[in-house]
């Protein structure tokens, strides 16, 4: 596989929109931002084939030449996120039919049924021309297939598919009907062909969390079939060119583990709200990155300045985009991209940031601080790429529990898995205890200690093993709404959680939902020193039964007061812990803290906080980020080890104080 041997540094170049000279200025501005990368052209399927077989790939030639004459890579997307408007108009199929049952009409990029066969094979034709034409190309450093996908369609096509993907899963009309539990409110099917898509027009369905589950699976499948449609040509031409999409910072629509298991690295598109912490975006890196596993992975886009979508969009602070580069970067990121390159004249995104803003010159703020930065990756040359972080504690992560967990009818509202899971995540973060957040099948003995927050859904003998990793010596922790159903959202006979009651030594009877603005107590006995000490908790309270387990906390109100909400369990050589309720954050990063130290976890260095430290390990080198997100300076202390600083080209050592906002590159020795 082609790799890379600096970190690219670009973005998404969109020249159908400019003529020559505009070009020639951009190479220019290019080249003195230290711009390596362009993405391309990832909207130009109108231009490319006005007709439909008409192909006018020369003006794309050129500008490949021209951007290669300047030692500028690229990227090359297939345009087939925006079908051109003869593809809609010839063929209405390929648009898609909305939850509504309304059909779409033509106007919109990704706007297409991931289906359709027409849609399909002019994009695998479009995808072959392209790759004929430049596959060999020595610009040429990845394939960057469509754009952010994530369309989801109702109409006939995707109807009569989705019940061949049943039939597939279930084999018969009597299994669908069995795991499906049709038997409840007499939902029975006798053909397949009596099976809807889960739409607005039948909303019944919409309370049966399985026909929705299933829907999202098929949609994945079918984006993922959609995806293979147009990688696989690519590939054949040219094997060793790496293909992958970029995924959209949203990520709840589409398994992207699944997706990711057909692309060559994961590429994702960074764009947090101006009022996201720190912890939360360092969070979807970890995602994305777990996501292959722990190989690095290209931060595909995000935004030189303001975005226009955002309900208020700020600018970015000096020195934010270089702050948000390295945050990805220090979490496994290999790239740093932008959207995009020259901004537009008109159009949705007329006023979205961009390296090149509508005064068309280099003399601008952000101009400036993309080229400090330019220059600054430069000098990292190929030091990180590749680098993994090294971590010993594991939160799991999964879309179909995701799903199941929020399409539930009760018990409350107020299901946020996403947000729960960054509660954990944020404990760990902000004291800089190493954690990655990982896929269900990844391998448990890998680490020492694995959280796995609301893990409702078992599938994947998760059940088993979790429970042989703890036999191991493994520490585990469950939280509420454990152990409750199985890949089917059949809820588990038998006491909760289900298959983790061994391992946890518990019984949980009844969960308690709490409104936004109730609260109660989590009166602690014991854990780790932190004694007699009372904490608030919410939104959940499971009602405990410790069998072999001990207690170490009880709720403090109501009428379950001095019933268990936290309890250990020894269970073989290691340890399971069972977390009832939602607890404060000032109990999360204590006890998450104490934890990490009783299996041996610690951070790299300790430092202010406010300050996030994390490591990328290769052959090549060990280099530490150190990134300061405070208003104020910090600190951060080194002890007796000497680093080497890479931005500066000094060494460094003992207790170091750092400048708000400011980052540190280090080479460990
Ligand atoms: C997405 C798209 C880009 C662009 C940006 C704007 O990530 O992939 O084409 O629209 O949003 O923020
Ligand atoms: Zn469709």
């Amino acid at each position: 596989m082609k790799k890379a041997d600096k970190i690219y540094f670009g973005g998404d170049y969109n020249p159908d929109q400019w003529d020559e000279q505009t070009i020639d200025e951009d190479m220019k501005l290019f080249k003195r931002a230290g711009v390596n990368l362009a993405v391309l052209p990832v909207f130009s399927w109108a231009k490319l084939e006005p007709l439909e077989g008409e192909y006018h790939f020369e003006w794309l030639d050129q500008l490949i030449d021209k951007i290669w004459s300047h030692g500028i890579s690229v990227c090359l997307a297939t345009p087939t996120t925006a079908q051109p408007a003869w593809l809609s108009k010839k063929y209405p199929e390929v648009l898609p039919v909305d939850i509504a049952g309304r059909k779409r009409t033509h106007g919109m990029r990704v706007f297409f049924c991931v289906n359709s066969l027409k849609y399909r094979e002019r994009a695998a034709a479009i995808a072959d021309e392209m790759a004929k034409r430049y596959a060999h190309h020595p610009a040429l450093a990845a394939w960057h297939v469509s754009n952010e996908y994530g369309t989801s369609c109702y109409c006939p096509t995707c109807q009569a598919k989705f019940r061949l993907w049943l039939k597939k899963r279930y084999g018969t009309i009597e299994n669908l009907n069995k795991m499906w539990h049709t038997s409840f409110w007499g939902r029975t099917v006798y053909e397949f062909d009596e099976i809807m898509l889960p739409t607005e027009l039948n909303d019944d369905y919409r309370f049966n969390p399985v026909i929705q589950l299933d829907y999202m699976r098929f949609l994945t499948d079918s984006t993922a079939e959609c995806f293979e449609n147009e990688a696989s040509v690519l590939r054949k031409y040219n094997p060793e060119i790496p293909v992958m999409t970029n995924m959209s910072g949203y990520i709840r629509k589409l398994d992207q583990r699944v997706m990711a298991d057909h692309l060559d690295m994961v590429g994702w598109d960074n764009y947090p709200a101006p009022t996201d912490p720190p912890y939360f975006v360092a969070m979807k890196h970890e995602i994305m990155r777990g996501l292959r596993h722990g190989q690095s992975y290209w931060l595909t886009e995000q935004s030189p300045n303001q975005q226009n979508w955002q309900p208020y969009n700020k600018l970015k602070r000096p020195g934010e985009v270089r702050r948000l580069s390295y945050q990805a970067i220090a979490h496994g990121a290999d790239t740093c991209l932008f959207f995009q390159m020259r901004q537009s004249a008109a159009g949705q995104e007329q006023f979205h940031g961009a390296f090149i803003n509508h005064g068309g010159h280099g003399n601008t703020r952000i101009f400036r601080e993309m080229t400090a930065l330019g220059e600054e990756l430069a000098s990292l040359k190929d030091k990180v790429l590749e680098g993994r972080i090294q971590a010993k504690a594991a939160i799991l992560f999964d879309w179909n529990n995701w799903w199941a967990l929020e399409l539930s009818s009760g018990p409350s509202q107020d299901m946020d898995y996403l947000k729960l899971i960054s509660k954990y995540y944020q404990a760990f973060q902000e004291q800089n205890l190493p954690v990655d957040i990982i896929r269900m099948d990844e391998e448990l003995e890998k680490y020492d200690l694995v959280v796995a927050p609301l893990l409702h859904m078992m599938k994947e003998n998760i059940g088993e093993r979790i429970t042989g990793f703890v036999e191991k010596g493994g520490t585990f922790v469950a939280t509420m709404r454990s152990g409750i159903a199985d890949e089917e959202n059949r809820c588990i006979f038998g006491d909760y959680p289900g298959p983790l009651n061994k391992v946890l030594g518990i019984r949980v009877e009844e969960t308690d939902a709490l409104r936004p603005e109730e609260r109660n107590m989590m009166e602690l006995r014991e854990a780790f020193g932190m004694r007699e000490k009372s904490y608030a908790c919410d939104f959940l309270c499971d009602l405990i039964y410790p069998e072999k387990a001990e207690t170490l906390a009880v709720y403090g109100q109501d009428f379950y007061k001095g019933i268990a909400c936290l309890t250990r369990n020894t269970f073989g050589k290691g340890k399971a812990y069972y977390i009832g309720t939602n607890p404060s954050e000032e109990f999360l990063k204590e006890w998450v803290g104490n934890l990490c130290a009783d299996c041996g976890i610690m951070a790299l260095y300790e430092a202010a906080e406010g300050v996030e430290i994390t490591n990328r390990v290769s052959q090549k080198a060990d280099v530490v980020f150190v990134i300061n997100h405070n208003q104020e300076k910090a600190w951060v202390d080194f002890k007796e080890e000497t680093l080497l600083d890479l931005l500066h080209q000094s060494e460094v050592s003992g207790k170091v104080s750092i400048e708000s906002g400011d980052v540190l590159v280090l080479e460990r020795k």
